[in-house]
């Protein structure tokens, strides 16, 4: 069977929105640049953005189209030694997959907690006890809890089935309900927020910037992972995205459209939680400051504190907010999964049935062993640091490196960009790509894996989980060297796309 495109051009980017878009922007993004300095953040997270962002997802958007395979395949196609990149990214998304589906799952129950705000006066007791039962530590993990199991269960079957499904059917359809509907309900959500007393000074303290913090390479590794990550490049997800691409679609035309629409939804979601967080420090008299800003406690302990404030219309309020986290999880969710599924599915033969089906469940089962537990939460938090800092933002760059400099790909990268885009890249887009993002990104990981190593202050709480957390961020590279010497000898067919399967049928007739 010939292998899948997308519908149309604004099937594939609402759905590459639908990936960039996820709990990296809503969860994520406020608390990260709340503790790495605020307003402050801004400068090294839009210094990450255009010149580490944008034209790596040019890159990946690039390679996935020319060598149409899921991430091994493509790197494969390219040359038969860069294989090792693309499975060392299908370990990332397979890490990254199997915790996202659980703050998918705790986000519903919270939505449906909301319409009662079950969570009573003191929603930090009731996040941290009632509902997580959090040990505080990894030794739990045979205290399962039902109720979020079951809602990761159905997260998970969710998820597959619509992969299942297929990326016309499932995929590109679903984007096209799921993203606009987003984008409503998360408006009306900021809108309301911004109405609240006490919003201005939660806009102030998420604008005024912290310049101390601006010299600390822990805050630049924070931005370009948290790019990295909120853009889905480095692990997989767009190449492989882009591998359904017809050949003629417009490449960087499309690469803004995402890395604009997705940065635009992230700073709106910092504007949204922190003028809600304004109005918490109106009604409570603390100080912003002094509040909880992981991401844990904003979405899960801030909101419920400020819905249990709210004047009027809080359930809707709740509703909206947990309901947007769903949503644009559950989007990303999709896409991350497709990465170990279609990379079985190209480099195997496998039908897409059986790779779902194989892959997915096993994905779903670690999962739904490891995190509806009482150590669920330290598991999580551990993991999306380690995997974060230390996978994607170190198999970004040596993406790069691979394919800029020892394949010197570039030119032809270039050359297949602009045979088919409005906009043309030139050589910024081979600073930024080769030379700005990797010496920055050497340079700030020299530093924090130095600090993290001294064990100073600011690292503590990762500091005694670093056996667990190192173990599975070098695991992850361990997974793609194993995977590639294995494969070293098997050759990748040539593909037949339906695109192709059109213009043979055509030419025929
Ligand atoms: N890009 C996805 C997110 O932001 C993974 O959550």
């Amino acid at each position: 069977m010939a292998r899948e495109n997308w519908g149309s051009r604004a099937g594939f980017i609402l759905a590459a929105i639908g990936s960039a878009v996820g709990l990296g922007n809503i969860w994520r993004f406020p608390g990260v640049a709340f503790e790495n300095g605020g307003g402050a953040f801004l400068v090294p997270y839009l210094v990450a953005l255009t010149t580490a962002g944008i034209p790596l997802l040019i890159m990946e958007f690039t390679v996935g189209r020319r060598y149409r395979g899921s991430a091994p395949v493509a790197f494969r196609r390219m040359h038969r030694n860069a294989e090792v990149i693309g499975w060392w990214q299908v370990a990332v998304s397979i890490v990254i997959g199997v915790y996202y589906a659980a703050i998918i799952a705790w986000a519903g129950w919270y939505g449906w907690f909301s319409i009662t705000q079950q969570w009573g006066e003191d929603p930090g007791a009731f996040l941290m006890g009632d509902f997580l039962q959090n040990s505080g530590g990894f030794d739990a993990f045979t205290t399962w809890l039902p109720g979020i199991g079951i809602a990761m269960l159905l997260v998970w079957a969710f998820a597959l089935l619509v992969i299942g499904a297929g990326v016309k059917k499932g995929i590109e359809s679903t984007s096209k309900v799921f993203i606009p509907l987003l984008l409503v309900m998360f408006g009306v959500l900021v809108v309301q927020a911004l109405t609240l007393d006490g919003a201005t000074d939660g806009l102030n303290a998420f604008f005024t910037p912290d310049w101390e913090a601006v010299r600390e390479p822990g805050v630049w590794l924070a931005a370009y992972g948290q790019i990295f990550f909120s853009l889905s490049v480095g692990f997989g997800i767009m190449v492989t995205y882009a591998s359904y691409l017809k050949r003629k679609s417009d490449i960087t035309t499309s690469a803004f459209t995402v890395g604009f629409a997705n940065s635009s939804f992230e700073i709106l979601a910092g504007i949204g939680v922190f003028a809600a967080l304004g109005f918490i420090a109106f009604e409570s008299g603390v100080p912003i400051a002094e509040q909880s800003h992981s991401g844990v406690g904003l979405a899960f302990i801030a909101f419920p504190t400020i819905i249990n404030t709210l004047p009027y219309l809080a359930g809707l309020f709740g509703v909206l907010f947990f309901a947007s986290l769903v949503v644009a999880g559950w989007t990303s969710m999709v896409s991350i999964v497709q990465v170990p599924v279609a990379a079985m599915e190209d480099r195997f033969g496998w039908s897409r049935l059986k790779a779902t089906l194989v892959v997915g469940g096993a994905m779903a089962v670690v999962s739904l062993l490891l995190l509806p537990t009482a150590s669920g939460l330290m598991f999580l938090d551990v993991t999306d640091y380690f995997i974060n800092q230390y996978g994607i933002a170190v198999a970004a760059p040596v993406s790069i490196i691979v394919v800029v400099w020892a394949l010197w790909r570039w030119k032809e990268l270039r050359d297949d960009a602009n045979a088919t885009s409005t906009f043309k890249v030139g050589p910024i887009w081979f600073v930024c790509l080769g030379v700005i993002t990797p010496v920055m990104l050497a340079g700030i990981l020299y530093f924090n894996i130095r600090d993290l190593l001294r064990a100073e202050p600011g690292l503590e709480d990762y500091n005694q989980y670093q056996a667990f957390g190192w173990s599975i961020a070098i695991g992850a590279l361990a997974f793609g060297v194993i995977m590639a010497l294995l494969l070293r000898r098997k050759e990748v067919p040539p593909v037949e796309t339906e695109e192709d399967a059109e213009i043979r049928e055509e030419a025929a007739r």
